[in-house]
């Protein structure tokens, strides 16, 4: 089976710090929906367009992405993590 783009990029450049979908830096802001919509802001109104923000400037401990990832990629990656969340990364 082909992994998708989203899912590599995700393993080479996020899952150190978020494996699983959690968050070894601070536990709490995980990548599971009810921690997106309490902590990410925009969230609610525009999940994909949320994450991608936050990957592209990054926030506090975490880097930012913009200098390193492609917009595509950026994208790609967002749009893996939200369709995880909504799998609660099962
Ligand atoms: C938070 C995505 C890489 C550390 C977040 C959040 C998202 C996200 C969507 C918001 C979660 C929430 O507030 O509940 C990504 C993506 C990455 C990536 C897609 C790869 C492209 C990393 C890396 C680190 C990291 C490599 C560690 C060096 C953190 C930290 C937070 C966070 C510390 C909490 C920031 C704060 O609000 O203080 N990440 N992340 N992330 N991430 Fe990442």
């Amino acid at each position: 089976v082909e992994i998708p783009a989203g899912a590599k990029i995700f393993n080479n450049n996020c899952a150190s710090c978020h494996i699983g979908g959690g968050n070894i830096l601070i536990a709490e802001k995980t990548l599971k929906k009810a921690a997106l919509s309490k902590y990410l802001e925009n969230y609610e109104t525009n999940s994909i367009q949320a994450i991608i923000h936050q990957v592209q400037y990054g926030k506090n401990a975490m880097p930012a992405f913009k200098d390193k990832l492609s917009n595509q990629e950026i994208l790609e990656v967002a749009a893996y993590i939200f369709q995880k969340a909504e799998q609660d990364w099962s």
